[in-house]
């Protein structure tokens, strides 16, 4: 699986949003053991419910026994390409054995590309070894 390949799935599973309140379309692949999963974001009348694209793939890829991501693509409409929300990146942390080796790509429709870690978007993150000292 290659990047470009990667991308490309994510920029379909775009298609597959449901945001008619904002029209901020999101497609998410989740790479882990060569296997794809994907996700979309998924808004509510309750904006406090919406889901984003890369917490619906990740919990495909953890319903699957995923855990541990080797990379997150990424793709909107925003150029130039945006990164993931801070509770995405939380979210995506917990399936990160090692975050420096997380890649994130983050793509837009005009084939824009940023490449970057987990580790980098996410500093000295809240790991479940924290949680581990308190019990
Ligand atoms: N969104 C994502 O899917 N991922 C992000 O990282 C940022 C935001 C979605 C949520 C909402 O449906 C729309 O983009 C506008 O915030």
């Amino acid at each position: 699986m290659t990047d470009k390949e990667l991308l490309e799935i994510a920029r379909k599973a775009r298609d597959r949003a449901y945001a008619p309140y904002s029209n901020y379309l999101v497609g998410c692949a989740v790479l882990a053991d060569g296997v794809v999963y994907e996700g979309a974001n998924v808004e509510n009348v309750s904006f406090g419910a919406v889901i984003c694209a890369e917490r619906a793939a990740v919990s495909a890829a953890a319903y699957n026994g995923v855990r541990n991501i080797d990379t997150v693509a990424l793709v909107t409409q925003s150029s130039p390409p945006v990164a993931p929300c801070g509770l995405c990146r939380q979210t995506i942390q917990e399936f990160a054995t090692n975050p420096e080796k997380l890649r994130i790509l983050i793509g837009n429709l005009e084939g824009e590309v940023i490449e970057t870690t987990l580790a980098e978007l996410l500093p000295r993150g809240f790991r479940k070894a924290d949680l581990e000292d308190a019990t």
